[in-house]
């Protein structure tokens, strides 16, 4: 049984059932793609150079904060409008070295067969009021099983390590204040996330440089 009491209270009986079995369908989604990540990531790893992907991090919505969710949205508490409206119940978040690492990452993943991209925001070359940069698609990876066949929309955020830091530390920041972050603390945010936007790029003309010396050796 995955619904905690809050979701139980949330949903009815028969919708936390099919909610409980999307969520499984979704988690087989989610591993799908990790299982190709992986398998690109091995052969990165293999090939001598620098690898793109650092670390892999993946998680699924619970009831609870489903249920929050389409409250706030002023949906049906229903698996159906999750199904629906939900496209981030399964996330997989890929953190970089660098930032032209993304990019890489993002033509690979086009590539990708039997996955489609379905949405795609690019806040890195277009961060948000808060400073905020990370690469989104949401793939709409094919589960194959027992019932058939299903289309899972995972939401994938593609970041470098110290976009992840600063994401993190925001994140920390809204849930502390309950998204009423002050505005001094906000502003020292932006300007942060700006720093650390210049901080990448200076990482990546020493890591240019080694490779290159490198190169020479
Ligand atoms: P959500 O309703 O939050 O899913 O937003 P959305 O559907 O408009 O999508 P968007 O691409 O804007 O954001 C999706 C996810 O990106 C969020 O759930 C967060 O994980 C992350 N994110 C977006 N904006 C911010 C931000 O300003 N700060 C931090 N820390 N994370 C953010
Ligand atoms: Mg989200």
């Amino acid at each position: 049984m995955i619904g905690s009491d809050a979701a139980r209270a949330a949903f009815s009986p028969e919708e936390l059932a099919k909610l409980e079995r999307m969520l499984l369908v979704y988690e087989w989604g989610q591993r799908t793609l990790l299982t190709r990540l992986s398998i690109i990531r091995d052969g990165l790893l293999t090939s001598g150079d620098s690898c793109p992907i650092e670390s892999i991090q993946a998680r699924i919505k619970t009831p609870d904060s489903i249920a929050g969710k389409l409250r706030r949205l002023g949906a049906d508490l229903t698996a159906e409008s999750a199904r629906g409206i939900l496209k981030d119940v399964a996330g997989v978040r890929i953190i970089c070295p660098f930032s032209k690492d993304i990019l890489y990452l993002v033509g690979l993943l086009r590539g990708m067969s039997d996955t489609t991209i379905t949405d795609e925001k690019d806040y890195v070359s277009k961060p948000k009021p808060s400073g905020y940069r990370s690469y989104h698609l949401i793939m709409e990876v094919p589960v194959f099983h027992s019932g058939g066949t299903e289309n899972v929309p995972v939401e994938l955020q593609i970041r470098t390590e110290a976009m992840n830091f600063w994401a993190m530390l925001e994140h920390k920041a809204k849930y502390k204040y309950d998204k009423r972050v002050p505005d001094h603390l906000r502003a020292e945010l932006v300007l942060c996330a700006d720093k650390i936007a210049e901080l990448d790029k200076r990482m990546f003309l020493i890591h240019e440089i080694i490779a290159l010396i490198n190169e020479g050796d």
